[in-house]
């Protein structure tokens, strides 16, 4: 039933963007009275200010606009819509580590919610969602970077620029997710480098599209599945380890997908979408299993975000479909997962364990 509705409002609203406005029926005289009639109710209904009255607390309240007492009034401006700004691009944004004497004067919700102190791995940090998660958690006050990634001119580069833009500890690990004794050795060598890792962010992962599943190659499927699924698996049981062998709290962030929960549209992608589900089903199962560990384990789960990993020419046009279908009209920023990475690294979640976040712009309202 949920599947025919959501079937049909996409229909409607595809067949919107896809074909020319059809010229509306004249509407009969009963219909113009009965339309007329809902839009007067409905406008009677609205309720516009022209005044909106302010109580204002505070110690040098008399001084406030133009009244003499706490309380006022200030006009309506009935045309006043907030313009919307470009912000400035992400990739050249600085990159400002928290200093120890500014968090020590934080007040005890925003310490909360800082990863002050903390040892982080990140996977697939070498560029793109990863690359700006471990940019924020540098900024949000951790102790030290560590980068996994395939690829090693990338994951060098990325540890080069954010260490010498910080001056924090970071180190790049040419690891590849699917490999489960690298990434045991590499681990060992982060604790005895950095300290037990506090947080593990896996964003490493690659996508298929625009395959058909009666003709994907079960080679290419066995791939997906492997880094994406396999890849989350091996790299929160290393990390696991290392936080239980220490008796050491924890919190694992595993980069899902929206794809996870619904299937995406119109490319046909079943393996990825069912790579992602996968990842949400297995971060439940592991919080659930080690909360009695004090490890937490979180989904983030993306929509469509404008990273490399979407800029390939063949999806230019399904791009405008997806931006359709999406409430905000647009593809998320490259550094938009940033504040829900580090509230579900920080103490601020401690009591979330077993969630998958949706970030995606309204997509999945749909
Ligand atoms: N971009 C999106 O629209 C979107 C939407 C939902 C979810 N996601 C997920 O977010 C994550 C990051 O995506 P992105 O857009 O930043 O992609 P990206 O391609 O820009 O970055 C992925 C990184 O992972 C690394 N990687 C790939 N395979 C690896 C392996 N086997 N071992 C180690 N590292 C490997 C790559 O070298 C790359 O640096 C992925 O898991 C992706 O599925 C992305």
């Amino acid at each position: 039933m949920a599947t025919a509705t959501r079937s049909a409002r996409l229909a409607s609203r595809l067949s919107s963007f896809l074909r020319p406005a059809a010229r509306p029926a004249t509407p009969s005289l009963a219909q113009r009275a009965s339309f007329s009639l809902s839009a007067r109710l409905k406008k009677s209904s609205v309720i516009k200010e022209t005044e909106v009255p302010v109580s204002v607390y505070s110690p040098d309240a008399k001084g406030v606009a133009s009244s003499n007492s706490d309380h006022f009034s200030i006009p309506v401006n009935p045309a006043a819509i907030p313009a919307q700004e470009p912000g400035p691009d992400p990739e050249d944004a600085p990159i400002t580590p928290l200093q120890d004497n500014l968090y020590h004067r934080l007040p005890r919700t925003l310490q909360n919610m800082t990863v002050h102190g903390k040892v982080i791995i990140v996977t697939g940090a070498a560029r793109g969602l990863g690359n700006h998660m471990a940019r924020a958690c540098a900024e949000a006050g951790a102790k030290a970077i560590v980068m996994f990634d395939a690829n090693q001119e990338l994951g060098d580069a990325a540890a080069a620029d954010l260490h010498q833009k910080t001056g924090l500890p970071v180190s790049f690990f040419r690891v590849d997710v699917r490999d489960g004794a690298a990434i045991q050795t590499a681990v060992q060598n982060v604790v005895d480098l950095h300290g037990v890792p506090d947080v593990l962010i896996n964003s490493a992962g690659i996508a298929d599209s625009n395959i058909p599943a009666e003709t994907y190659d079960a080679a290419m499927f066995r791939r997906l599945i492997d880094i994406n699924l396999t890849g989350s698996f091996l790299m929160a049981q290393a990390v696991g380890r290392a936080m239980m062998g220490a008796g050491k709290p924890g919190s694992i962030i595993l980069v899902a997908s929206m794809s996870g929960s619904i299937v995406n549209y119109p490319q046909e992608q079943s393996c990825y979408n069912a790579s992602k589900a996968g990842v949400v089903q297995l971060g439940k199962s592991l919080a659930a299993e080690w909360a009695k560990y004090g490890i937490r384990v979180n989904c983030i789960s993306p929509g469509y975000m404008d990273t490399a990993l979407n800029k390939v020419p063949a999806l230019d046009a399904q791009k405008k479909i997806w931006k359709s279908l999406t409430p905000q009209a647009r593809l998320g920023g490259v550094d938009e997962l940033n504040g829900l990475c580090v509230f579900l690294a920080s103490d601020a979640s401690s009591f979330m364990t077993g969630s998958n976040v949706l970030i995606d712009g309204g997509y999945t309202l749909y």
